[in-house]
This record gives C-alpha cells, structure tokens and sequence, in this order.
C-alpha cells in the first residue's frame, strides 16, 4: 500500500493524529521522531516539520528516502498577505515561492540557481482533494471564527504561497515584501516557513505534494500576538477536521 506522509508544522497538530493513529511505531531518523501507523485504513507516516526552510527540508527527504512517502501532504499555519485573507481563513497552495531567495544578478530574483523556475507548483489531484477536504471538513466548524463568510463557513482561498526564512511581524515588512514580489509577478496569499522547501524536495524526487494553511495572523505588527493564541485554539482542529476529510477522498 502506498504510505502517505502528514506533515504538520506544529506539534499541536500532530498531536490529535498521533491519538487517532492505529498500530503506532515511533521512529527516530536524523534526530526527528516518525510515526508509522494506519489512519482511517490509510498507511501514513506522520512527522513534524519542524521550523525553516533546511529543517523542513530534511524532514521530507527523510520521509521520503527513509519511509517510502509516496506523497507528502503538508498542514500548518500562516500569515495571510493577500487581499480578503483573514484570520481563521485556510489557504490551499497550488504553487509556491521563495520570497528570500535573490541570487541575482547571476540569477534572476527569486529564481532557485540552476533549477531555472521560481515556483514550484503542488500536485493537481492532491490539491483539488486537500480543497474539497477544507471546504467539507471546516463546514460548521466556525461559530466564533474570525472573519469568514456570512454564512460563517470558513473561506477558502487557493494559489501561491511564499515561503522564507523569516516569521513575517511587522506591517511595513509585510508590504515591502509583497511590493518586490508582485513587482516580479508574484501575487502571494500567504507567507511561512517551510512549504516551498518541500516543494522543492518534493520535485527533486518526483513525489506528489499539497499543502494546507490556516491562517493565524496578518504577517503585521500584532502578528506575534495573535500567533500563540491561535495556534492553541484553532490550528490543531482545523488540521485534524481537513486531514480527516483528506483521508476519507484519498483512495485506497
Ligand atoms: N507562520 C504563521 N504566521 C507567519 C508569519 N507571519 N510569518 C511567517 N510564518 C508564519
């Protein structure tokens, strides 16, 4: 059976998965702890990404090199840039962009040297699954939620997502770092610290990714605020609500 990989970038998240996870192994690899196990008939290995582009990295090309992932399938949180992308709104990346990645002039700004593309774009099929995962599993699950809908459904939005090493709290960051990269051609919803490094492991290796993203802050000046209270509040039971709807559409 194809192994799923779930990525989760915060331990919160992970932890609801691990509860539920049949016949659970804990692996330990390149200092991170791994879970092998079932979940919802699924064969999936379980890891935390941990924080930055490197770390993220390695994780998954040890769930890859390592566990046999066969997909890797990313959830976390991040800091909405784009237009109407509030807090308690879900982002799912179709593509995905270094946003401090500047070789230039010996490569054009945010290109990836010697890869000749700035985006790395996620798998389709994944995708529109992790989309409809979001939009099914989050139904009624607002109430109290922040700004979504009036029909209080969570909004989902979907595009590109710009990943760097950087924890995005402060407005006029925030601007400038949208300015360079609409000024290129990037319009970014949101802004983290992993997922275009998996992205990129993920093309190396030719293995199918997605990815999710609540958002939890504006990537402004009360970004560091906002952050920890909603990761303990919110995340985790979004990432456990999409993930098991996820599972459910994955075929076996
Ligand atoms: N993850 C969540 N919020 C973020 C932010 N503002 N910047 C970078 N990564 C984030």
């Amino acid at each position: 059976m194809a192994t799923t990989a779930i990525l989760s970038a915060l331990a919160e998240e992970q932890q609801g998965l691990v509860e539920r996870l049949a016949n659970p192994v804990r692996v330990t690899r390149a200092g991170r702890d791994f879970w092998r196990g079932e979940l919802q008939g699924h064969s999936v290995v379980l890891a935390l990404s941990r924080i930055g582009k490197v770390a993220a990295a390695t994780t998954a090309t040890t769930l890859i090199e390592a566990f046999g992932a066969s997909r890797i399938v990313f959830t976390g949180v991040a800091g909405g840039v784009g237009h109407g992308v509030h807090v308690g709104n879900v982002v799912v990346a179709t593509e995905f962009v270094q946003h401090d990645m500047d070789a230039s002039p010996i490569f054009p700004r945010y290109q990836i040297p010697l890869y000749g593309r700035s985006r790395f774009a996620c798998d389709a099929t994944l995708t529109a699954m992790l989309l409809e995962a979001a939009r099914e599993g989050l139904t009624g699950a607002t109430g109290h939620f922040y700004q979504n809908s009036p029909d209080q459904r969570v909004a989902v939005h979907a595009g590109l997502i710009a990943s760097g090493d950087r924890f995005v709290s402060g407005a006029t960051e925030s601007r400038g770092l949208q300015a360079a990269l609409q000024a290129a051609g990037f319009a970014p919803l949101a802004v983290e610290m992993e997922g275009a490094a998996v992205a990129q492991v993920c093309f190396d290796y030719g293995v199918p990714f997605a990815a999710v993203r609540t958002i939890s802050d504006r990537a402004d000046d009360q970004a560091h605020v906002d952050f920890p209270t909603f990761v303990a509040e919110v995340a985790s039971r979004y990432a456990l609500a999409i993930i098991g709807q996820f599972l459910q559409l994955l075929p076996k």
